[in-house]
């Protein structure tokens, strides 16, 4: 896992560690209207306490490869956070999240560090599938998979139980093939994956 990826002059992404948890916390509870349209999860959220053991138990299960959790820190200060918050290593295949504080909202800092972790996931990690899923109505986030060259593959219906309703889930992968078309390296930690003969440098 790396220590630190840069996503451009002034952000760049790093594993959180405990130590982190007040920071995250405070980002969330500073957010949570802004958060808890779109993320079932937030009001879950109580207290520095339940990140700090959150953040403890995904650095255990990150360094069994099953997840990865990343602070997005732009100037010095943490503006969001982007993650596989489920890999399956067997399958090669993992599905990312993403969350900014309102304020660092349209300075295209998650489509740029979307960018790097994607990049990240498909040449170092070596895994054939990423998925984005979106809520159907969350425009701002179909937005990012979509400036990505993410393609709508289907529809997860009602696949998320937002406060009282349910809503339908838009389904965006991306294969390992079609990024290394663009971009990239062809051997993982995983191993070497098959190219599609794609341009490299
Ligand atoms: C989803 C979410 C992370 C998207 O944030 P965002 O700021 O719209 O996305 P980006 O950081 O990529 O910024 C894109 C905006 O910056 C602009 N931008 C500026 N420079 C840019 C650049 N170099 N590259 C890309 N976009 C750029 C884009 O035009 C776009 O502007 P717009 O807001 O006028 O459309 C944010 O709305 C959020 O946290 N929502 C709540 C949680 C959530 O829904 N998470 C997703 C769950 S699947």
């Amino acid at each position: 896992m790396f220590s630190q990826l840069a996503v451009d002059e002034h952000t760049h992404l790093r594993p959180f560690e405990v130590a982190d948890a007040e920071a995250a916390f405070g980002l969330v509870d500073a957010n949570r209207p802004h958060l808890r349209r779109w993320l079932p999860w937030v009001d879950t959220a109580t207290s520095v306490e339940d990140t700090r053991a959150f953040f403890k138990s995904s650095q255990e299960q990150g360094d069994a490869r099953t997840n990865l959790y990343v602070g997005i820190w732009h100037r010095g200060e943490l503006a969001g956070s982007i993650s596989f918050y489920w890999i399956d290593t067997h399958n090669r295949c993992a599905a990312i999240a993403y969350v900014l504080a309102e304020r660092f909202q349209g300075r295209g800092l998650v489509t740029k560090a979307c960018r790097t972790l994607v990049s990240y996931g498909f040449t170092e990690v070596g895994l054939n599938r990423l998925e984005i899923r979106a809520a159907a109505e969350n425009t701002r986030s179909r937005a990012v998979a979509e400036r990505l060259g993410f393609t709508v593959e289907g529809i997860a219906r009602q696949e998320q139980r937002l406060q009282d309703r349910y809503v339908d889930m838009v389904v965006y992968p991306m294969l390992a093939p079609e990024w290394r078309a663009a971009s990239g390296r062809t051997e993982g930690v995983l191993g070497r994956v098959e190219t599609a003969g794609g341009k490299h440098g």
